[in-house]
């Protein structure tokens, strides 16, 4: 480990001068350190190298009793950790607690007053909402005895959200939370479709859905999704009861759709009948799941990612003590959606168990101008401030000296959700930042509860482009193909593992036991009768490098999953949806590396005999993904090929067609049944792409490395 507390600003001094490193240097500079400032180490909450000593393997797993005890609980637990039915490890066995007293009720006696959250609507000129504790006390009540006497849900029930960024949001998560009801909140970007996909999944009877929202200075009619979901839903043997819709505006209905008798009610409507309602906080195993958040996968089917009550609690409280610094008196700003991972834990769960202020921003980024975000900082006095690279990337584009126009100050600052490149990292950190903000760069996945990657941002220094070493009480290790370890400095990527559990860990695939089995810890279990968690390292399906001091830096999915601007799409639910086009006969999605949002899906189909390619046809699969899937999913181009590059047993490959978008290397075709068809493909698609100016640009090592391994999962 580097040297703990130099001076401030970055220096080149401390590399490690080792062969090895040399070696990864030919394609990667190793960057070098930048050290937090010493008032931002004078107020950290984790300041003391002690706590490293502290969260050490030989600590493991009492060391996180420190996290646990962070919360409040009805009945303290008997067993840190139980590994008795491995991979299904319980954390804090015979605990109970409740998640939405320790996020509110608890907070009352000390913040009553505190605002828990500061809502500011997309349109500038409309008021920006502040909820203090003791409001949000009143309305999560409230809405608990909605969704307990209207609705009738009792513990362990599940019911779906699709909402976007406003405060009914969390107001809703810990009202279900308090009945420990499971809730599964679909991002509201996400189509009625993949909405109704996940109703049906979660075998929620009740949906949470608003009328409409502000999207990029336009009201986004919401609530038609909640007909196409419960429709999608109904298919697949789903069936909703009651869909409760919040109302973006007082007074207004911002939908065209009709509402249903019987079915729709209006929420405001509903709560006038539990005005001042209390209801008590029902005390749950610490095991209990508490919600469900959906990912993709290699398949069709989307994983419901079962999270615990007690394990994640304590997890995203403690991480967000030490890694995020929250104090209380803080303005935390995580510019991220609470539909994703990051927002659940770190924009509800984490802040408000500390009890600090958490802010929720409506709108896009860039509107009405690349300067809003330092706007909202400044005015809100914002010290820790939380996004992703895309976002990064995309004000860097539009606004680069706009951070420099105002006033604020962050303390802090951390990136999430995929490798930041080191020129955007330095901007964020010298004109964002203004030199003065400690950044993490956390890695992690919805799978994980909280982070497993990051630097403890006044213990070790950062360094642009790597997550630093494992989290407090997080082994990662690099595998190989054959399971040997890959050694740190040896410039050569492998598998990134966790060697143990931790209390942030999912608990499950909702209803798919063995699939959870055989995608996280079937490829590198030791023995699948062993009790024993070292024979149970967590397969995280992450390339990446270890470099001398520990730090690690993640190169991007092994698997077929495409990182769109931080959000991992399916391959297969990206091929599927192309496929409801009638007239599709095969599709393949790819990834193109794309300098804003990391990376954009490349859509190849072929149509069934009789059909011809056209400007329409591809507008028509374009059309497909966004409504199965969601806007996010729009390929850059639909590319209408006459055949797709195939192994001789039918296997279409990917990476021929994902080396041809990106003007890269095809790879070996010599095992393909039609390798005529490559050059085929390649000069339709790469002549039109440099028609419309595309010409790509020269790939990393590890961006060609990822493009020639991609679909080598299938
Ligand atoms: C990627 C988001 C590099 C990674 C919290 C992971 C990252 C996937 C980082 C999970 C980071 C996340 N640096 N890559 N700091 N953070 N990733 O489930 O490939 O939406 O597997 O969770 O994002 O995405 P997910």
């Amino acid at each position: 480990m580097p040297n703990e507390r130099e001076s401030a600003g970055p220096s080149n001094s401390d590399q490690g001068s080792e062969v090895s490193e040399a070696q990864i240097a030919v394609h990667w500079r190793e960057e070098g350190y930048y050290y937090p400032t010493a008032k931002f180490i004078g107020q950290a909450n984790a300041s003391d190298p002690a706590i490293r000593e502290r969260f050490s393997e030989e600590h493991f797993p009492e060391c996180f009793r420190e996290y646990a005890d962070l919360l409040d609980w009805d009945q303290y637990w008997h067993t840190t950790l139980d590994t008795s039915n491995p991979p299904f490890w319980k954390w804090f066995v015979g605990g109970r607690l409740n998640a939405s007293y320790n996020c509110v009720d608890r907070h009352l006696p000390k913040a009553r007053n505190r605002a828990a959250l500061i809502w500011v609507p997309e349109i500038e000129s409309e008021e920006t909402r502040t909820v203090t504790y003791g409001e949000l006390y009143a309305r999560v009540n409230e809405f608990a005895a909605v969704l307990k006497d209207f609705c009738g849900l009792k513990a362990g029930d599940r019911i779906t959200f699709h909402m976007p960024m406003v405060p009914e949001l969390p107001v809703a998560m810990l009202a279900a939370a308090r009945l420990g009801v499971i809730h599964s909140e679909v991002f509201g970007g996400f189509s009625g479709a993949a909405c109704g996909d996940r109703i049906a999944d979660s075998d929620s009877h009740v949906l949470v859905t608003i009328d409409g929202y502000w999207r990029n200075g336009q009201v986004s009619d919401h609530k038609v999704k909640a007909d196409e979901a419960i429709a999608r839903a109904a298919e697949l043997g789903g069936r909703i009861d009651k869909v409760l819709v919040w109302r973006r505006k007082q007074g207004e209905y911002l939908s065209d759709t009709p509402m249903v008798p019987g079915r729709d009610f209006f929420v405001d409507d509903l709560l006038k009948d539990y005005k001042d309602r209390i209801v008590e906080p029902v005390s749950m195993p610490a095991e209990a799941p508490l919600f469900l958040m959906y990912t993709s996968g290699t398949t069709g089917r989307p994983k419901g990612c079962q999270h615990s009550t007690g394990g994640y609690l304590a997890y995203v409280a403690g991480t967000s003590k030490f890694y995020q610094d929250i104090h209380p008196e803080d303005t935390y700003w995580c510019f991220a959606d609470i539909g994703w991972i990051t927002g659940h834990s770190y924009i509800v769960y984490g802040p408000l168990a500390l009890g600090t202020t958490s802010v929720m921003y409506e709108g896009v980024p860039t509107y009405p101008d690349a300067g809003r975000p330092w706007r909202i900082a400044e005015r809100l006095g914002v010290t820790t401030f939380h996004t992703a690279p895309t976002t990064i990337r995309m004000l860097r584009k539009l606004g680069p000296d706009e951070p420099t126009k105002y006033r604020y100050s962050f303390k802090h600052m951390t990136t999430v959700g995929e490798p930041i490149e080191p020129e955007v990292w330095r901007w964020y950190y010298d004109v964002v930042g203004k030199g003065e903000a400690a950044i993490v760069d956390t890695w992690w996945q919805t799978e994980n509860g909280g982070f497993l990657g990051s630097t403890l941002p006044a213990l070790q220094p950062m360094k642009p482009g790597s997550c630093g070493p494992g989290v407090l009480g997080v082994y990662p290790v690099i595998y190989d193909e054959n399971g040997d370890e890959v050694p740190a400095g040896s410039g050569r990527a492998g598998n990134i593992c966790i060697r143990n559990p931790w209390p942030g860990i999912f608990q499950t695939i909702w209803n798919q036991p063995d699939r959870f089995v055989q995608l996280y810890y079937e490829k590198y279990n030791r023995d699948k009768n062993s009790t024993d968690w070292h024979d149970w390292p967590y397969f995280a399906g992450d390339g990446a490098m270890k470099a001398t001091d520990g730090y690690f830096r993640i190169l991007g999915r092994v698997d077929d999953v495409v990182n769109v601007a931080g959000h991992r799409l399916g391959t297969k639910e990206l091929e599927s949806a192309a496929l409801t086009v009638p007239e599709v006969a095969e599709a393949a999605a790819v990834p193109v590396i794309d300098e804003l949002r990391g990376r954009v899906v490349e859509m190849y189909v072929s149509l069934k005999p009789g059909y011809s390619a056209s400007a329409e046809m591809e507008d028509k699969v374009s059309k497909a993904l966004e409504i199965q899937i969601g806007k996010i999913a729009r390929p850059k181009s639909v590319w209408i090929v006459p055949d797709m590059p195939k192994t001789r047993s039918g296997k279409i490959m990917r990476r021929v067609i994902a080396g041809i978008s990106n003007f890269g290397e095809v790879g070996d075709i010599s095992t393909l049944a039609n390798p005529d068809i490559v050059d085929t493909i390649r000069h339709h698609v790469q002549a039109k792409k440099l028609a419309q100016g595309d010409v790509g640009r020269e790939l990393t090592k590890e961006e060609r490395e990822e493009i020639e391994a991609y679909g080598s999962a299938d």
